[in-house]
């Protein structure tokens, strides 16, 4: 070892990323010695104690002992620190046209069952009525058929079928449609409810001490794939939701924001076998093409 390439303090951080073989992947070198740099810059200008350290150890040690089969501690810390909105958004920068993206989150766990335009989703009939109607498009206006709109959401009471088994009927609230001819889709369901992501591990925690609340805005998730198009992942927000400004995962983008208007109209509801009136939503969703160039938005 030479002098250069001990440690020391003002020269930290270019030591170790000096230490990395010359046969290291390049972007792997990119990437790490960009964290390292970045990691002691940080520990350099908070003046990380030993004690926060420890902590910071043992809180990151729990987030991995709190993972299971069904729930990803990990991703839930990159969603209340911003970064999963941060890198989904980085990623799926789109043309002015094309709808925008956000979280897919941790409830698309099951598949949603193929339905037919104008199904009823809301399989336990409870909940405020919302027809929802949409056109998928290309960044050209092109009406997409065969596209599929995969839709997940909460109930009214800010619950996923996932996560009341036994009281909900399996696969509550999903559904597989497939746009018609015009690249419509319609879909009976319910309005949902705003709802707290889980706060009983190290995440919970985290929020406690930063006197933030847990919950996201009420939302309908969208996952919509045609061929030759990018998959788009998004949610219909309920504009007048309370959580809206404050979302915790930071999902909310003001181009998602719909009314979900009140409609009064005694003979639609009949068609609809709604009681009347009800709510309404429209979404139009525009698809960019494999072959759309990327611009920053
Ligand atoms: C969701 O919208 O389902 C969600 C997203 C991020 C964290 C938790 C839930
Ligand atoms: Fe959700």
């Amino acid at each position: 070892m030479n002098a250069s390439s001990m440690f020391s303090e003002g020269r930290s951080a270019e030591i170790v990323v000096a230490s990395f073989g010359a046969d290291t992947d390049p972007r792997l070198r990119k990437v790490l010695g960009s964290l390292v740099r970045h990691l002691h810059d940080f520990v350099k200008e908070v003046e990380l104690t030993n004690e926060e350290w420890e902590l910071a150890i043992a809180t990151l040690t729990e987030t991995g002992q709190a993972c299971t089969d069904v729930r990803q501690e990990f991703i839930l810390l990159s969603d209340v620190l911003g970064v999963s909105m941060l890198v989904e958004t980085i990623n799926n920068r789109s043309l002015e046209l094309a709808t925008e993206s956000t979280v897919l989150g941790p409830f698309h766990m099951v598949e949603s069952p193929p339905r037919k335009q104008g199904d009823l989703i809301a399989l336990d009939g409870k909940g405020e009525q919302c027809l929802v109607t949409g056109r998928v498009t290309d960044e050209a206006g092109t009406p997409l058929a065969n596209a599929e709109v995969d839709v997940w959401q909460a109930n009214a009471e800010g619950f996923y079928d996932v996560q009341q088994p036994g009281v909900q009927p399996d696969r509550n609230l999903r559904g597989l449609f497939t746009t018609d001819e015009h690249g419509e889709f319609w879909f009976r369901s319910i309005v949902p409810r705003f709802y707290p992501i889980p706060v009983d591990g190290p995440v919970g925690r985290l929020l406690a001490a930063t006197h933030r609340h847990p919950n996201r805005p009420a939302h309908v998730h969208f996952l919509v794939t045609a061929e030759g198009h990018r998959p788009l992942v998004t949610h219909l927000f309920v504009k007048d939701c309370p959580y809206i400004g404050s979302d915790v995962v930071f999902g909310v983008k003001e181009s998602l924001l719909r009314d979900f208007a009140q409609v009064d109209d005694p003979a639609r509801a009949v068609e609809l076998g709604f009681d009347n009136p009800y709510r309404a939503v429209h979404f139009d969703i525009t698809l960019l093409s494999e072959t759309a160039q990327e611009t920053g938005r």
